[in-house]
């Protein structure tokens, strides 16, 4: 049976724009979340990301009001008792997540597939809470922020996942524009491995006085051709967050991942980037 029905539990940062993008490639989707009013807002969130797309030109009005007709908001998990596939993207903490997927093991389908957005926990230990039989239809799917613009979505087997399971999930997120990649069940996935190491080293770079925080941006963006410079991305991002998947690879792999002690410094000063106004940059109140 092709998916069909999707269903987005968490309508936060990343909930709300995996949801958008399925109901942008035409898929009926349902958002929950612990109340209709924060449900709500990840909605509210959408059609102002919808109305971006028509200002610009890339939708048009008709589309915009078709794509958030797909979208239903609740604060009830048995609205998405009727999903096919349902995306996990609640905070990174174990107990809320085994909480999510011992109530969605109770409503859905033993067809249904349980999906986590998790971006450090092994799949194989989200699985566990869930019966023997929902773990061959448990996987992970890594979507990257902000998740309805970018391509990539990492797809995490699990030892019990069965190959139906990836099959359908990695057809469905093609389906919908993405472009997968099939990773092993190991800490940090592929994505972050590579993104990680890569800014450490930017990182010392600057704490041995090689190059700028500005240089090396030049280099990112003039050498290696990438769309903004490490730093600028990094104060984005926020920096509490990189930190705290820093300590999981430096956990699980050693010394090629030993945090940076530059930008300890700068989170212990309370500079974690665009959002406090100062990181590797300043920023005015506004930006
Ligand atoms: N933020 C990123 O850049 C990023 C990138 C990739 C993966 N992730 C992963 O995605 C997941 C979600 O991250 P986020 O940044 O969107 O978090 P977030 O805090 O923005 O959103 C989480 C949402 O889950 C809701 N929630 C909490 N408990 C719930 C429950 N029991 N049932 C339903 N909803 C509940 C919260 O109210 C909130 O709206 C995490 O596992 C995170 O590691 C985040």
């Amino acid at each position: 049976m092709p998916i069909k029905n999707i269903g987005v539990v968490g309508a936060g940062m990343m909930g709300a724009e995996i949801a958008l993008s399925f109901a942008l490639a035409g898929y009926e989707t349902a958002m929950a979340d612990v109340t209709a009013e924060i449900a709500e807002n990840g909605r509210k969130k959408q059609v102002s990301l919808l109305e971006n797309r028509v200002k610009k030109g890339k939708l048009s009005k008709g589309e915009a009001e078709r794509t958030i007709a797909r979208v239903s908001a609740t604060c009830d998990y048995g609205d998405l008792k009727h999903c096919d596939l349902v995306i996990e993207a609640v905070p990174e903490n174990l107990e809320i997540k085994f909480e999510t997927y011992k109530k969605l093991d109770a409503v859905c389908a033993q067809s249904c597939i349980i999906a986590s957005n998790t971006s450090s926990i092994s799949i194989a230990k989200l699985a566990s809470v869930v019966t023997r039989e929902r773990a061959k239809r448990f996987i992970g799917t890594h979507f990257n922020s902000p998740a309805s613009v970018m391509k990539l979505v990492e797809v995490i087997p699990a030892i019990l996942t069965d190959e139906q399971t990836v099959a359908e999930v990695t057809e469905t997120l093609n389906d919908i524009g993405k472009e997968t990649v099939l990773v092993k069940d190991v800490t940090g996935f592929a994505l972050n491995r590579l993104f990680h190491i890569f800014y450490l080293e930017a990182c010392r770079l600057v704490e041995e006085g090689v190059c700028s925080v500005e240089d090396v941006d030049k280099i990112c963006v003039h050498g290696l051709g990438h769309p903004m410079g490490i730093f600028k991305l990094l104060d984005i991002l926020g920096h509490d967050l990189s930190a705290s998947v820093d300590e999981i690879l430096f956990d699980a792999y050693g010394e090629r991942f030993r945090p940076s002690a530059h930008m300890r410094r700068l989170i212990d000063s309370g500079m974690h980037g665009r959002k406090t106004g100062e990181g590797f940059y300043k920023y005015d109140a506004k930006a």
